[in-house]
Formats: C-alpha cells, sequence, structure tokens
C-alpha cells in the first residue's frame, strides 16, 4: 500500500473535488419532537455539540480535503444544522425540501434564498408534495436511492427523478427511528451501499439485495447508532462512533475509515451525513479509488 506524503496528496486531490454545506450549530437544540430519537427534557450539551461539530468540520475540510461552505444559521430553527435536509443539488439545480413538520417547515424560505443568493436555480414541488432533500434522497451511481413514508412522499421522491431524468429505486421505510432514507442506507464509492435491514418493508429490502447483492448489512445495535448515515467521500467515510462491525467490513473493501463522536446529535435523530449536503461530487469510481487493496467486486446489475 502506497503510503507517505504522496498519497496524503492524492488523498486531499480527491476529496477537494467534493463540495459540501455544513451550517455551525449555533441554535442547535431539541426544542419539540418529530422524530423518536427527540425528547424536550435530553437536553443538548451546547459545549459538546459545537466540540463534535468542529472536530467533524475539520476532518472533512482537513484531512479529507473537501471544499466546505458554510451557511449562517437562524436563531429560532434548531434543526438547521442538518443540511442535508434543504434539498438535492444537481448541477446548477437546486431541488427545494418542503418538509413534513412546521416546525421544520420554517427553514425553506431560508434554504431557497441562501441558493438563490449563490446563483443556483430553485425548483419547488408542488405544494402538496412533501420532500425532504438528501435525507431521503441519495445518489448510487446513476441511480437514486429513495426514501419514503415518514418524510417524503412517493410521488415526490419519483417527481424528482423524472426532473433530473434518473432511475430512483423507491424504498418504503418501516420503522419510525429510520424516518429517513440517509438513517438506515448509504451509497458507497465502489458502486455498493451500506444499509440496515430492519428499517424496510420486505418489498424494499427484496428490492435492496436485487440491485446491491454485494450490500454491507449494518447490524441493529450499530445501526441504532447511525453507522449507516456516514459521509462517504472516495475512499474516506466518515462514520459514527463505535460501529466496529461495519468499520472492520469497510476496512476490509478498502476504505479509510474516520470514526466521530456525534452523541449530541443524535439527540436530535442526526449523525454525520445529516450534518453535510454534498454541493458538488465529481464522480469517484471504484478503480480511482487506488488503495492499493483490490476493492469487493462491484454490483453485477
Ligand atoms: N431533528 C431533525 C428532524 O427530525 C433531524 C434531521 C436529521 N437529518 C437527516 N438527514 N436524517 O428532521
Amino acid at each position: 500500500m502506497k503510503t507517505g506524503l504522496f498519497e496524503e496528496i492524492r488523498t486531499a486531490l480527491r476529496g477537494s473535488e467534493t463540495r459540501i454545506l455544513m451550517c455551525p450549530p449555533y441554535h442547535f437544540d431539541v426544542r419539540y419532537e418529530i422524530n423518536p430519537w427527540m425528547d424536550t427534557r435530553n437536553r443538548v450539551d451546547r459545549k459538546e455539540a459545537w466540540k463534535q461539530w468542529k472536530a467533524l468540520y475539520h476532518l472533512l475540510g482537513g484531512e479529507i480535503g473537501a471544499k466546505v461552505e458554510l451557511v449562517v444559521p437562524v436563531a429560532g430553527l434548531p434543526d438547521c444544522v442538518f443540511t442535508a435536509n434543504a434539498g438535492l443539488l444537481a448541477g446548477d439545480t437546486f431541488i427545494a425540501s418542503s418538509f413534513r413538520y412546521p416546525e421544520r417547515a420554517r427553514e425553506e424560505l431560508h434554504w431557497q434564498s441562501w441558493f438563490e443568493s449563490k446563483g443556483y436555480r430553485v425548483v419547488r414541488l408542488p405544494p402538496d408534495l412533501r420532500f425532504e432533500g438528501e435525507g431521503d434522497l441519495l445518489a448510487a451511481g446513476d441511480l437514486l436511492l429513495a426514501g419514503y413514508t415518514f418524510r417524503s412522499d412517493r410521488e415526490a421522491v419519483e417527481r424528482v427523478g423524472r426532473l433530473l431524468r434518473k432511475e430512483v429505486l423507491a424504498l418504503e421505510l418501516a420503522d419510525p427511528w429510520f424516518y429517513h432514507l440517509d438513517t438506515c442506507a448509504c451509497p458507497l464509492a465502489d458502486g455498493s451501499i451500506l444499509y440496515y435491514p430492519g428499517a424496510f418493508t420486505e418489498e424494499g429490502r427484496a428490492l435492496i439485495e436485487d440491485r446491491f447483492p454485494d450490500a454491507i448489512k449494518v447490524p441493529e445495535e450499530e445501526a441504532r447508532r447511525f453507522a449507516c448515515n456516514s459521509v462517504v467521500i472516495g475512499r474516506h467515510v466518515v462514520i459514527s462512533a463505535d460501529c466496529p462491525v461495519v468499520g472492520s467490513e469497510l476496512r476490509a473493501r478498502g476504505y479509510k475509515v474516520h470514526e466521530v463522536d456525534v452523541s449530541e446529535f443524535l439527540k436530535a435523530g442526526g449523525g454525520p451525513k445529516c450534518l453535510v449536503l454534498i454541493l458538488e461530487r465529481k464522480g469517484v469510481r471504484a478503480e480511482q479509488l487506488d488503495t492499493g487493496r483490490p476493492l469487493r467486486a462491484m454490483r453485477a446489475a
């Protein structure tokens, strides 16, 4: 395996092809309950939340080399730290979220005006459709993996697929603890995915198994620590702490695994991936990962 400065530079260059959006947790708190993780009596330790968020920010922008853009948080919008739910980016088009719950619907204008001010073309779905951005729609190569039921509507994710002319694999979510797709599935750079089978209906599981025979099945214990809510940037996977089974499986497949403590954000039902929105990602293919170790075969499809 190549090591040393040369490898570090290659790694940084790869990361720099990815631009992400984060929002500092100035106003982050648990002030309402819109998923089973949230309990307003279980208050956030603000100092600790800052420490955890900063560690993630420095890891992504430092060693991993992603370009991190920041959006200024708004008082009274405690969940806007979870930028993944702002919407979905496709080139210069921003497909804006329209949140299920009024508590988060108040973020919509904030996100839309931020993207407008940056010159993006902002697209809104018809008002009767609920859509929560990258929380429920994740690019897996040319495919869009979608989750629906608790937050996004099936019709919404399918509409986004038509808009982007991409095939959508729509998966019904069955467990309210895994209310967004990014809490129970995560596309990897080699074309495979991580997923927690217990979060999906039988039909959803069958669709995944058929499409991703090589997927990593996340054990329940680690799924509950948000192992699926990982940030994948090329060969780097940033994973919630204490997920050793998934961590070693990823390492065996040639990934560099970085653990981060996100315990304060778990109180709101969020992990590392929820804190990140992908603004731009240049395709990193398995053969470009160049980890010195063979990656397992890509999915057959
Ligand atoms: N409290 C937030 C909510 O319930 C957490 C969002 C987490 N974001 C995510 N992409 N899963 O909406």
